[in-house]
């Protein structure tokens, strides 16, 4: 289960090798998420309107290896972005990854860059 896990690794602005066009701003709801493919990976993107921000990380849940975050609720925890597992509610910090309520490892987060009508995620490779 764990070479799942292996190919998501969390990059940081400095990291970024690759910008991926993911999609137009439009193909992502407001205050939710959508799931996009960059080579052997499932990236869920968020567009967390009432911020005015954006972020992706990895779509698999760390907890039971589930391909699902994209469609997780986002939310807060004390100023902190959040997504949470539609499944079993595990919820993870948009911006390093954290989980916020176990002890469950976190996920991988990804740059992400507007220009135009497009919408890019950062890769390092
Ligand atoms: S699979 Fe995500 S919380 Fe259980």
């Amino acid at each position: 289960m764990e070479a799942i896990l292996d190919k998501y690794k969390s990059t940081s602005l400095e990291d970024v090798k690759v910008w991926f066009k993911a999609a137009s701003v439009s193909d992502f709801p407001n205050d939710g998420g959508a799931c996009i493919k960059y080579k052997d990976k499932q990236i869920a993107v968020f567009n967390y309107t009432r911020k005015n921000k954006w972020y992706a990380c990895q779509n698999v849940c760390p907890h039971k290896m589930e391909m699902v975050l994209s469609r997780g609720m986002i939310g807060d925890d004390k100023g902190t972005p959040k997504v949470a597992c539609p499944l079993h509610k595990k919820t993870f910090s948009l911006e390093n990854g954290e989980n916020l309520n176990g002890d469950i490892p976190p996920i991988a987060t990804y740059p992400v860059k507007i220009e135009g009508d497009n919408v890019f995620i950062g890769f390092a490779e």
